[in-house]
C-alpha cells in the first residue's frame, strides 16, 4: 500500500519504519513545518495515497482529519484529546462517504484488558464495599490528561455499572509508554487489573494493521470494530 504519514513524531516515525519493513511504501510524510491549519494536505500532495496514518497533536488533529476526509483518503488516527469534535467529524464522513478509524490505543492487549475489565465491573455490581478507581501513567511529554484510554475505560465501565464513577488519577513521569490500572479496594482485600505497554511498537503495529484493514470501507470505525466486529 502507498501510505501517507501525517505527523513525524515518535509514533509517525515508528509507523513509517514498520510499514517499510512490511513491504508498504511511504507516499509522503507531512510534518508540522508546512502544515499549519492542514494546508499541506492538498489533492496534489496526497494524490496516489491509498491510506493516511495520522499521529499529531490534540490541537492539529481535527483540521487534519477534515482535510483528509474532504480529499476522500481513508484515514487512521491515533491522536488523542479531540473526542468533543467526534460528532462533527462523523457528520463530515457521512456527507463525504469517506472512512476513518480512530482509537486512543492501538494495542491489542489493551482491548483484551477492556473486555476483562467490563466483565469485572459486571461481577462487582452490588458490592458497594469495594471502592473503584483507575490510575493511568504516561511519559512526562504527554499533552493530554486523562489519557484517551482511561476515558474509554471509564465510559465502558460506567455503562456496565452506573452506580460507580471510576475516578481517574493521571501520573506523568519519565518515559512510561502507557500503563492503566483498574482497582477495586475492599475493606480487607484488593482486586487490581493492569495493562502495561512495554514499547510503543505495539501501537505502531496496531495502527498499521488498521491501515491495511480500512481501505474499501466507508464510515467511522474504532479499533474494536476491526478486532471484534463491534463498538462497545
Ligand atoms: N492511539 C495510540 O495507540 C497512541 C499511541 C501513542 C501515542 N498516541 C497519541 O498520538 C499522538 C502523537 O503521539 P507521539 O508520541 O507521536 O507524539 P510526538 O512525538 O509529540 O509527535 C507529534 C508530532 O506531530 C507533529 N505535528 C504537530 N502538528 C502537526 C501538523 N499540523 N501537521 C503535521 N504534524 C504535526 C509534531 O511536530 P512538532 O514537534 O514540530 O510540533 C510532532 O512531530 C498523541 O496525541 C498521543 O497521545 C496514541
Amino acid at each position: 500500500m502507498r501510505i501517507a504519514i501525517v505527523g513525524n513524531g515518535k509514533m509517525g516515525k515508528l509507523v513509517s519504519a514498520l510499514a517499510v519493513e512490511r513491504g508498504h511504501s511511504i507516499h509522503t510524510v507531512v510534518d508540522s513545518s508546512d502544515n499549519e491549519g492542514g494546508r499541506a494536505l492538498t489533492r496534489e500532495r496526497l494524490s496516489g495515497a491509498e491510506v493516511a496514518i495520522e499521529f499529531t497533536r490534540p490541537d492539529a488533529v481535527v483540521t487534519n482529519l477534515e482535510r483528509l476526509i474532504a480529499l476522500g483518503i481513508p484515514t487512521v488516527t491515533g491522536t488523542t484529546g479531540w473526542t468533543e469534535a467526534l460528532p462533527r467529524i462523523s457528520a463530515l464522513l457521512e456527507e463525504q462517504k469517506s472512512a476513518l478509524l480512530h482509537a486512543p490505543n492501538f494495542s491489542v492487549g489493551v482491548h483484551l484488558f477492556l473486555h476483562t475489565a467490563r466483565e469485572l465491573a459486571r461481577r462487582c455490581r452490588g458490592h458497594p464495599e469495594f471502592d473503584d478507581s483507575i490510575v493511568e501513567e504516561h511519559h512526562a511529554a504527554k499533552l493530554d490528561a486523562p489519557s484517551g484510554t482511561a476515558l474509554l475505560l471509564q465510559r465502558q465501565l460506567t455503562a456496565e455499572d452506573p452506580s460507580r464513577r471510576f475516578p481517574i488519577t493521571s501520573v506523568r513521569v519519565g518515559a512510561v509508554p502507557g500503563t492503566h490500572t483498574l482497582t477495586y479496594n475492599g475493606p480487607y482485600e484488593t482486586i487490581t487489573l493492569s495493562h502495561v505497554a512495554r514499547s510503543r511498537q505495539t501501537f505502531a503495529a496496531g495502527a498499521l494493521a488498521a491501515a491495511e484493514w480500512l481501505p474499501g470501507r466507508t464510515g467511522i470505525f474504532t479499533f474494536e470494530d476491526m478486532l471484534f466486529g463491534e463498538t462497545v
